[in-house]
């Protein structure tokens, strides 16, 4: 019934774990204030780029534009954007019918953040376009695209976010269109972003170079997607998953400096088969918790995790990579639970940093920790990748 909301809301649907796998989320870009030009320096700045769903769902409270800390991003990703094919124009979509906050009201809003952080540039990523419909009339492109810029021009925002996927026929197509969008926008300033929806890329390689390439040339910035689903205990979207995804995508052309890694703001929480069986790749016997989410699966949302492993009679034990410092945690009453942690989204900021990546982006400001519950305070993951770039940019500005 939600297959559509299932879709864009990555990090909270079991429809994850549906072979489709095929989701949302989104990305951008910055002109961001590089101190050292076309530097691929540590301290090089990095993007924070944070989805916000801006609806409600289940019995959660609603994050209202006014509680978003726009300190700790430098993109914020507006996940309402459609495409209307009556009128052939961008417009705004709440994601199902069901989830009625948000919307054009919130739009005002979030252009207000950039009063207290005028560096912070807003998106709107435009959900599950078809580019089959586009493609079939030019005369629809050209409308799409001057929608888009009527729109951003009104909004105040500063771009659009869209997904890329390999399984259409038409990937050249999808590609050209892009490029179209882009030349357009660059007339007025504005960005155009796009996430990369698969992890598994297609063969052979030589055929998506030039897909790739010409993606890399007409986006500001791409964003990859890389999670893993399976019946058995399991990391989400494991830093090894993403790494080489990255590589993949390198290898085809992809520069370093245009690619963001998608870190999903969510555990994973099973119960186990057998509670003596703690490990990765254990038998689970299902979700270990029911959250209030619609359709949600085994996701969890970090702050209602954190609830959960805060209550000491259910006896955690915490293990964590001793490579990629990525935790996962079991329960002497047999729950299980990976997820990301200060630590992990430290390490993760680091290897972008390494690898000269131009940032990372977090999925979804709204299951990260949106109250007060953590000593690091509100959206703590997210603050954590923050302040791993700030304090790369430092180091990097004192060193001689
Ligand atoms: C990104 O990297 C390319 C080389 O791969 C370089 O030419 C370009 O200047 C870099 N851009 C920025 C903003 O660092
Ligand atoms: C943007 O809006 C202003 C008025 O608010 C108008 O003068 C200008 O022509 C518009 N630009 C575009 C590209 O539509
Ligand atoms: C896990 O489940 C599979 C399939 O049901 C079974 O073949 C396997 O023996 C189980 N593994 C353990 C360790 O129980
Ligand atoms: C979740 O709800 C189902 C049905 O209401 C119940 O059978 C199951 O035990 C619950 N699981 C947990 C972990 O609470
Ligand atoms: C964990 O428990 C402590 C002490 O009871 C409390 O102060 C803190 O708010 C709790 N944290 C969470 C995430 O519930
Ligand atoms: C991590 O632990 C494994 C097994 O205990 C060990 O073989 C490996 O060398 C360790 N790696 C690091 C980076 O410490």
């Amino acid at each position: 019934m939600h297959a559509r909301a299932a879709r864009i809301i990555l990090p909270i649907s079991s429809q994850l774990y549906e072979s489709e796998m095929k989701t949302i989320i989104a990305v951008a870009i910055a002109h961001l204030i590089l101190l050292v030009a076309g530097s691929d320096v540590p301290g090089e700045h990095k993007r924070v780029t944070c989805y916000y769903m801006g609806v409600t769902i289940g019995t959660y409270s609603t994050l209202y534009p006014e509680d978003l800390d726009a300190s700790i991003c430098t993109h914020l990703v507006y996940l309402h954007g459609a495409i209307n094919e009556e009128t052939e124009e961008i417009s705004l979509k709440s994601i199902t019918p069901e989830l009625k906050t948000g919307g054009e009201g919130f739009i005002p809003r979030l252009a207000k953040l950039k009063e207290v952080n005028p560096d912070l540039k807003l998106i709107l990523h435009v959900a599950d376009p078809d580019y089959n419909w586009i493609s079939q009339k030019s005369s629809r492109k050209s409308q799409i695209i001057q929608s888009g810029i009527k729109w951003l021009n009104e909004s105040g925002f500063d771009g659009l976010d869209m997904p890329m996927y390999w399984s259409p026929a038409e990937k050249e197509g999808v590609a050209d269109l892009f490029c179209e969008i882009k030349s357009e926008f660059d007339k007025h300033g504005y960005i155009l972003t796009a996430i990369f929806m698969e992890n598994s890329f297609p063969e052979p390689p030589e055929a998506n170079v030039d897909i790739v390439s010409k993606m890399a040339r007409c986006c500001d910035h791409v964003a990859l997607r890389a999670t893993t689903t399976s019946y058995v205990t399991h990391r989400l979207a494991p830093l090894s998953l993403m790494k080489s995804n990255v590589n993949k995508y390198m290898e085809r052309g992809l520069p370093a400096n245009k690619t963001l890694i998608i870190v999903p703001a969510v555990g994973i929480i099973f119960t186990l088969e057998d509670p003596r069986d703690t490990g990765l790749g254990a038998n689970v016997s299902g979700p270990g918790f029911n959250t209030s989410d619609d359709d949600s699966g085994p996701l969890i949302r970090y702050k209602e995790l954190q609830r959960i492993m805060n209550d000491s009679s259910l006896g955690w034990t915490i293990r964590r990579d001793n490579e990629t410092m990525e935790p996962y945690a079991f329960s002497t009453t047999g729950l299980w639970t990976s997820y990301e942690d200060g630590i992990s989204m430290e390490f993760k900021a680091r290897y972008v940093m390494e690898r000269g990546l131009a940032g990372i982006a977090i999925n979804l400001l709204e299951t990260e920790d949106t109250g007060n519950t953590g000593e690091e305070g509100r959206f703590p993951l997210t603050r954590a990748i923050h302040n791993t770039f700030s304090r790369g940019l430092q180091s990097a500005d004192t060193t001689p």
